[in-house]
């Protein structure tokens, strides 16, 4: 029985996973915490890999990393960081986005090129705010990646060029997913230069090997990774709560969303995976727990003990900016406080304004679909997937039954499902049984979105 390794490094953490590559059982895991912030010195990932991953690597045959999508790390001549790599939900690019947008010939051009209508969160972006605001580093940047390239490159003791693959490429904002190719011209429009970028390996690729020999796989972005990890297939909608809010579903089809919501990515398999993704997630439920003085589970307490709609409360989450829908500067507004509010309204309108944002993408990735009304199955997954209010409200609040799958870190197994696939040298990854899943049911609330959606247009900025 091989054992493989998976691992995530993720916004927070890196989760190491050591599973076995025949039926998917996990075997042993381990995490290591990562710096606060939207911006970080990336080499802290290389040291939360090491720890998490180090003591679990001799005992792989083959190793693969899903990582955060998007962050910018940016390298010299000697591959040392000319800056802080900016995360995907770093804001402060968001001129950048726009202006890039515009210079590209408007957002259907955007899309048509790279996928996606760029946001804040895209790598090119990131890129150009580097050339903008550091001119100096930016002259120095030799070599560009994106965090799971970087751990990857690491992981292998750098014994190979590095690599990427079409999944975590897609979400660059310099590479076609449909031509799998770079687009060369857009690096140099942002950066005014053109870069190394890492080789785009193939799904199921032996990139290279550690010098004890362990298989290094191409490795994916974090969402990619979850999709395989959760088996997704036609039909299925996962929802992802975790520092972020994920709808994403697999496709055929390339998409080319002008209006930006839905982002054109490829996934870890060699077909698409449209996207919709929110910046506030599970953090808005931090902050309502902290401000009520209160853990997830007091939490979850007090939002089951208030009633649907929480006496008129309506939360628009968007604390730290927003990108589904684009609101770069936003910030949270609370709506219909009343003298007798109480703190289970408080908890509620939290869980409900996060469920009502991840039913906006729901329905924005549902829209891609032959035809929207035929979405077979949602899958909630992520650490705010485990509160017990947010399982209960949220068959009522998407209006249609939810699956929960097992508990399970499903990036870092999906990481090592792409590990155990480029061992077995087969045309399609291995087939692995899920832990056990539920289905929660309940009645739906539609005035709860819907108060939601007039608070969110109330909410809207002046545009011209
Ligand atoms: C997706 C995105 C986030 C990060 C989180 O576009 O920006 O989901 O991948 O790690």
């Amino acid at each position: 029985m091989p054992l493989v390794l998976g691992v995530d490094s993720s916004t927070q953490s890196t989760k190491a996973l050591l599973v076995d590559a025949d039926d998917g059982t996990v075997v042993e895991s381990r995490t290591a915490r990562h710096p606060e912030g939207s911006s970080v010195d990336p080499r802290a990932w290389l040291a939360a890999f090491d720890e998490a991953a180090g003591p679990l690597l001799p005992r792989a045959a083959a190793l693969a990393v899903g990582g955060q999508q998007h962050g910018m790390v940016a390298l010299d001549a000697d591959d040392l960081p000319v800056h802080d790599a900016l995360l995907w939900n770093d804001t402060r690019s968001a001129g950048a986005a726009a202006d890039l947008v515009e210079e590209m010939g408007g957002p259907a051009a955007c899309a048509e090129a790279v996928g996606s209508v760029l946001v804040a969160s895209f790598t090119i972006t990131k890129l150009r705010w580097l050339r903008d605001h550091r001119p100096d580093a930016a002259r120095r940047t030799v070599r560009v990646m994106l965090p799971h390239d970087y751990v990857t490159w690491h992981a292998s003791g750098q014994r190979a060029e590095p690599v990427t693959d079409r999944g975590d490429a897609s979400g660059t904002g310099y590479y076609s997913a449909v031509d799998d190719a770079y687009l060369t011209d857009l690096l140099e429009l942002a950066l005014g230069r053109v870069p190394h970028v890492p080789r785009v390996a193939q799904p199921a690729e032996q990139v290279t090997t550690t010098a004890d020999g362990c298989v290094v796989a191409a490795g994916t972005g974090d969402n990619m990774a979850a999709a395989l990890g959760l088996g997704l297939v036609a039909g299925d909608v996962s929802l992802s709560i975790g520092t972020s809010g994920v709808a994403s579903a697999v496709s055929e089809k390339p998409v080319a969303d002008a209006t930006g919501v839905v982002t054109g990515f490829a996934d870890a398999t060699g077909r698409y995976l449209p996207m919709a993704t929110t910046m506030n997630a599970a953090r808005i439920l931090d902050l309502h727990a902290r401000l009520l003085g209160v853990d997830h589970d007091g939490l979850a307490d007090l939002a089951l003990a208030a009633p649907a709609g929480a006496h008129g409360l309506t939360v628009s989450p968007y604390y730290a900016g927003e990108r589904s829908p684009n609101r770069p500067d936003a910030t949270g507004t609370w709506a219909g406080l009343t003298p007798s509010t109480s703190r289970e309204d408080v908890a509620r309108a939290a869980v409900e304004a996060l469920l009502c944002s991840l039913a906006d993408a729901l329905e924005a990735v549902a829209q891609g679909f032959d035809s929207p009304g035929t979405v077979e199955r949602v899958l909630m997954i992520g650490g705010g997937a485990r509160n017990r209010a947010v399982q209960a409200l949220a068959p009522a609040v998407l209006g249609r039954a939810v699956t929960l799958p097992g508990d399970a870190e499903y990036v870092a197994l999906g990481a090592a499902r792409q590990a155990a696939w480029s061992l077995s040298g087969s045309a399609e990854p291995p087939v692995w049984a899920l832990p056990e899943s539920r289905v929660l049911e309940a009645a739906p609330l539609p005035h709860v979105r819907d108060a939601y959606a007039s608070l969110r247009e109330l909410t809207a900025p002046w545009t011209t």
